[in-house]
């Protein structure tokens, strides 16, 4: 039987999530040409909502919570990556990094099998649903323009995308070992992302 303090790690792990793709998608604005620099700033707005949210609800458990230190670490070794690529002015890894990978891991996340989780979920953080659709959102807008910003993306990016699917299973691997509401249904997370992993960013796609 889980109870409301057993969401308060991976509420607080959503929250730090949250605040990396803020500051990320800020970034990839400012390299990014027109229509999609206003799409990305967008979602940066979108994602310091989405940080503050979870954040707060973290917060307003008794004791608060806090995001367990392997799950912290793997967390900042995918932001070392993306801001790594920033630095460098390749955008179009950081959409495989910010919008293929790890919000396809935010989507599996934030979407739990039908159970308990996913009903305390819906009362500490009502506005779940919504965060959802706006990830996946995010993704699909990833899927576009990687398509338009590099002409062979398959092959251009196959490193980047290795790269940020390494530090995807170290994450999920994390999240399975620190977080207990997830660990009960570990096959279905992993299951999960491995198929939208394989399905995500289709750089041909238009
Ligand atoms: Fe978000
Ligand atoms: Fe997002």
């Amino acid at each position: 039987m889980l109870s409301a303090s057993d969401l308060g790690p991976l509420l607080a792990a959503i929250a730090r999530a949250e605040a990396i793709s803020r500051d990320v998608a800020l970034r990839q604005s400012r390299l990014a040409p027109a229509p999609l620099a206003r799409a990305l700033a967008q979602q940066a707005r979108q994602e310091a909502a989405h940080a503050t949210l979870f954040g707060a609800a973290a917060a307003a458990l008794p004791g608060g919570a806090r995001c367990p230190p392997r799950v912290e670490r793997a967390l900042q070794a995918f932001r070392v990556r993306l801001e790594r690529d920033l630095d460098r002015a390749e955008l179009a890894g950081t959409l495989v990094g910010l919008q293929g990978v790890l919000e396809s891991l935010a989507c599996v996340a934030l979407e739990p099998p039908p159970g308990e989780l996913a009903r305390l979920a819906d009362r500490l953080v009502p506005l779940r649903l919504l965060v959802l659709r706006q990830e996946d959102a995010h993704h699909q807008l990833g899927e576009r323009w990687i398509g338009r910003l590099v002409s062979d993306p398959a092959q251009a990016l196959a490193p980047a995308r290795l790269a940020y699917t390494a530090l995807a299973a170290d994450l999920l691997d994390a999240g399975l070992a620190e977080l207990a509401c997830l660990a009960g249904d570990a096959p279905h997370y992993r299951t999960a992302i491995a198929t939208r992993l394989a399905l995500s960013p289709d750089p041909q796609v238009p």
